[in-house]
This record gives structure tokens, sequence and C-alpha cells, in this order.
């Protein structure tokens, strides 16, 4: 494959919206997509923002996408933004990034930014292969997450039964091994759709704020992310259930602890479950109200729709990044 790099694609690196973000006290967007409808659902609603965004997709999604294909859907992104005469920075940045193979041939595709997550490994090995990354990456400009603590559900290949909070004391020193741009810390949240069973009038437990807090207080500026940070909207899921879907009793992570964490030193949030579960919502209630519907644009359009209110929604009401571009 031809090697790419980013600027070549319009794109930029999270340095500039993570110093704007830390600042502003506003956290970055971080949306997962698998398809066209998706990209274009994300971008059109951080135009309509005026959010910065940053595009990510985990490995499982570029082989779907295919690895060939990602830099143009990327550059269509792009053109999307220019068409639309907006000033919003977009980054295309790889999501749990499992070894230096991949994060190395995302780079070379046009990536501006990856993660490496070795955090299920022990703290040196984590270290060194997240090093060896950022050299590679830094050569090419292209900026590097990490991750220290694991959060519990599917991360790609990785399962993670349990989490285990990230340590406060351990990561000055894994940043100075690391030379890593942000950190993906572990104070509650998990991935999936499937994050808390809630009794009638339970309230998901807190984030560990005071974990947050006091990471903050050792690395003063330093990009925080938070993984796991879907809501699982009640209103999805009751559309789901509502239109012969089948999801149980499931609850995400509360509106109002996102948008105190992003106020905080966290400046990238990450979110895919709520994306998936806002088309599903949509493409189930056309399924079920017309049964003989079968062009794709008819159901897939509105999903797109859905997301991209989502989005609106998100970046207004929770992570403070609209209206900054
Ligand atoms: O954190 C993982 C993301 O939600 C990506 O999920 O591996 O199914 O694309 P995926
Ligand atoms: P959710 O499953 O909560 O959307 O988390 C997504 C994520 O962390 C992607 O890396
Ligand atoms: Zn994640």
């Amino acid at each position: 494959m031809k090697k790419i790099h980013y600027s070549e694609l319009g794109l930029v690196n999270t340095k500039e919206m993570f110093s704007r973000a830390m600042t502003g006290k506003y956290a970055v967007p971080a949306y997962n997509f698998n398809n066209m409808e998706q990209l274009q659902a994300i971008i059109t609603g951080c135009i309509r923002s005026n959010s910065p965004v940053i595009l990510q997709v985990s490995g499982s999604a570029r082989n779907y996408i295919g690895a060939g294909f990602l830099p143009h859907l990327a550059a269509a992104a792009r053109s999307m933004v220019e068409e639309a005469r907006s000033a919003i920075p977009v980054a295309l940045h790889l999501d749990h990034g499992n070894s230096f193979e991949l994060a190395k041939s995302c780079i070379e595709a046009g990536f501006s930014s990856v993660m490496i997550d070795a955090s299920h490994h022990s703290f040196e090995e984590n270290a060194k292969l997240s090093r060896e990354v950022v050299e590679y990456a830094h050569d090419n400009d292209v900026t590097v997450e990490a991750e220290l603590g694991v959060l519990a559900g599917i991360e790609d290949e990785v399962v993670a039964e349990k989490s285990s909070y990230t340590r406060p004391e351990e990561v000055e020193k894994f940043l100075e091994m690391t030379g890593v741009d942000s950190l993906a810390i572990s104070i509650g949240t998990s991935h999936g759709a499937h994050k808390f069973k809630l009794k009638p009038g339970e309230e998901p437990p807190p984030l560990k704020f005071d974990i947050l807090e006091e990471i903050e207080r050792r690395v003063p500026g330093f990009p925080i992310v938070l993984h796991g940070a879907s809501s699982v909207m009640a209103k999805h899921i009751e559309q789901i259930n509502r239109f012969g879907g089948k999801m149980e009793n499931t609850a995400g992570i509360p509106e109002e602890q996102l948008r105190r964490a992003a106020a905080l030193a966290v400046c990238k949030v990450n979110i895919d479950s709520d994306g998936r579960l806002a088309m599903t919502a949509a493409i189930r209630q056309i399924f079920a109200e017309k049964p003989s519907e079968f062009d794709p644009r008819k159901y897939l359009g509105p999903a797109r729709d859905e997301l991209t209110e989502m989005i609106i929604h998100k970046n207004t009401q929770v992570l403070g990044s609209a209206g900054r571009y």
C-alpha cells in the first residue's frame, strides 16, 4: 500500500485539539465508525455543532472497512468539512491498537493518532511497547495514546472480565518512560452497552473522581482519555425493545458525570455503543412499521439522521465541545 502522511488527507493530530480542550475545560469527542453512514453522521453532527472531532476505528473496524479503503473515507470526510466551509479539525485515530505493527501500518496509511493498548500486560511491558510506538509515531508527527489500568468489557480482541483502576502513583513514571501524548485511565467506566443493571430507582455508581483528581494533581495539564463513556441512552433502549428488540435492563455512564470529567483533565471521551444503539433503534422502528421496506437508503438514511442528532446532543450537552471552532 502507498504510504500516505495524514496531512495529505487534510487531517491533524490531537496535540492542539487537546491543549485547547484543556484550557477550555471541555472534552473532544472520539466517535467510532464502521461504515459510510456512521462517518457521515459524525462529521455532519460535528460540523453543525462546530466541534473538533476524532474519528476512530478499532483494528477489527479497519479490517471490516478495508485498510486500503479507509484513507479514502477519511479524505471524503475532510471534503465534507471543506464543502460546508467549516473550520473544525479532524483526526483519524486507531482505537485499541494491540501491536507495534498495527500502529505502524495505520500511521503509514494516513492515521494522525494511534492508541497502543498494552494495559493488560505488566507495567514494564506496557511502557516498553508504548515507548516503541511513540518513537515511530513521533518521527511521523503522529500523536499516541496509551492506557494504564484495565476497563471491564470488550476491547477489540481483548476481553477483560474485571476492571482494575488506574494507580495514580504509577502515572508520572509511565509518562516519563514512554513520552505518550495522552493517557486512558480506568475510573469506573466499561466498554459496551451493558455497563450496569439497575433496580428501579437505583443510580449507577459514581466514577472515581478521586483518582482522576489525584492524577491531575500529579501531572497537571496532561490530557486524560475516558474510554467506555457511552450513556446507554434510555430512549434508544426503550425504542429498540418497543420495536422487536430484546435488550435487557441496562444503563451507562450518566451524562452529568461525563460533563464533570470533561471539565477536569479529561480531554477525549470515547463513544461507540451509544452510536450503535441510536442506529439500531431507528432501523428497528422502520422494519417494524414498514415490514415491506427493502431499500437500504430508507432505513440507513433515518439511522444516519438519528445518529447525527445524537452527536449534536453529546457535543452540546455533555462534552462541551460544541461552538469551539
Ligand atoms: O472499545 C472498543 C470499541 O467499542 C470498538 O469495538 O472492536 O467491536 O470495533 P469493535
Ligand atoms: P462505549 O462502549 O462505552 O461506547 O466505549 C467505546 C470506547 O471506549 C471505544 O474505545
Ligand atoms: Zn475503548
